[in-house]
């Protein structure tokens, strides 16, 4: 086999001319870099060079994009380059694949002249470049989310925090769904309140009242659709749900209400620090507008 006349000796010098990350400059554009930004090219599991010496070789090499979908990547993400340079040892000369010729590169034979390996023109966005956040995560009774500096491999380090971290849920309050909902055939909005949160925990409640609180009348009879009164009296809790529906729910009789004159019962909800909405525990669905109604 022709290789193997060369193969008595090899030098397994790979040259990898590769980019020196402390020294990117800065981009000249503000925003994405022109190309995006590619991590380092790597070796792939299966580009083992197919020449141990002589520099006719090559070798497979892929490369990421780290930045996309921000800033989308320009550019191949694989590449062939020539690999171990070193100069083949016959019995009594070294001996090179044509056109490389043997020649003494920092004390060692080596085929040559070695070819510059292009490398992308990476550089450091002139601000920080972040992946979007993570979703909001209770731990402890802490609640933390984390984004990524998308340079920050290259050798761009981000200034801004890379974390944040707070007690108070990272649920939005719902908004009023009075108006939202006010076509719902069984009920009628009375009042918006907001959740009671619970810092440190990923639940809040809605204190709903029963009768005679601030004026207003929480608890009536409910009535089927030919109003007719059933024996349920109840205080009614609609709920624009994240989907857009509205719907309703009976969260206590008010005859059976706790706490006193008062007839009090909460409404509990969790917090679902992905989406930023609180979940109604009773029915799992996301809520973004609420409002205490009674029947009509
Ligand atoms: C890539 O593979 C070659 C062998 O083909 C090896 O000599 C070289 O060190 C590898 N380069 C990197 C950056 O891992
Ligand atoms: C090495 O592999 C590359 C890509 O498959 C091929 O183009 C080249 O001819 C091969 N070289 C040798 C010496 O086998
Ligand atoms: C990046 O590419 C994707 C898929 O091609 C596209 O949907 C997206 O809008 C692009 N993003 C930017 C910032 O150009
Ligand atoms: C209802 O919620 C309020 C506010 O979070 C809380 O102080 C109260 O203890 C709750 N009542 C019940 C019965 O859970
Ligand atoms: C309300 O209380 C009455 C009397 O204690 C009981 O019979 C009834 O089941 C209760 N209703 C509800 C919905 O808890
Ligand atoms: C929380 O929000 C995410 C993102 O909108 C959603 O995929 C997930 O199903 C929600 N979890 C619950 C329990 O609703």
């Amino acid at each position: 086999m022709k290789t193997q006349q060369y193969i008595l000796f090899c030098f397994l010098t790979f040259y990898f001319i590769g980019v020196s990350f402390a020294q990117l400059a800065k981009c000249a554009e503000p925003g994405c870099p022109a190309n995006g930004v590619w991590g380092e090219w790597k070796n792939d599991t299966k580009s083992i060079c197919n020449m141990t010496c002589g520099g006719c070789g090559t070798s497979f090499q892929t490369r990421e994009c780290l930045s996309t979908p921000v800033c989308n990547c320009t550019g191949n993400s694989h590449r062939y380059i020539g690999c171990n340079f070193g100069a083949c040892e016959y019995p009594t000369q070294k001996t090179c694949c044509p056109p490389y010729l043997p020649m003494v590169i920092n004390g060692v034979y080596m085929c040559g002249p070695v070819p510059k390996t292009i490398e992308s023109t990476a550089c450091c966005p002139q601000t920080d470049l972040f992946s979007p956040w993570t979703g909001w995560q209770l731990s402890g009774n802490m609640w933390s989310r984390t984004r990524k500096c998308i340079a920050e491999s290259i050798g761009c380090p981000c200034t801004a925090a890379q974390t944040q971290a707070q007690t108070q849920p990272p649920c939005s309050q719902p908004g009023d769904a009075t108006e939202y909902c006010k076509n719902i055939p069984v009920g009628r909005g009375v009042k918006h309140q907001d959740l009671v949160l619970n810092n440190g925990e990923d639940s809040a409640d809605l204190v709903m009242f029963g009768e005679n609180q601030d004026g207003n009348t929480y608890c009536q009879l409910l009535t089927d659709e030919y109003s007719a009164e059933n024996r349920f009296e109840g205080a009614l809790l609609i709920m624009r749900e994240a989907s857009g529906v509205c719907t309703t729910d009976t969260v206590f009789e008010c005859v059976n209400g706790t706490d006193g004159d008062t007839k009090r019962r909460n409404a509990t909800f969790t917090c679902n620090g992905t989406s930023g909405n609180w979940i109604y525990d009773y029915t799992g669905k996301e809520v973004i507008a609420t409002v205490i109604g009674s029947w009509v």
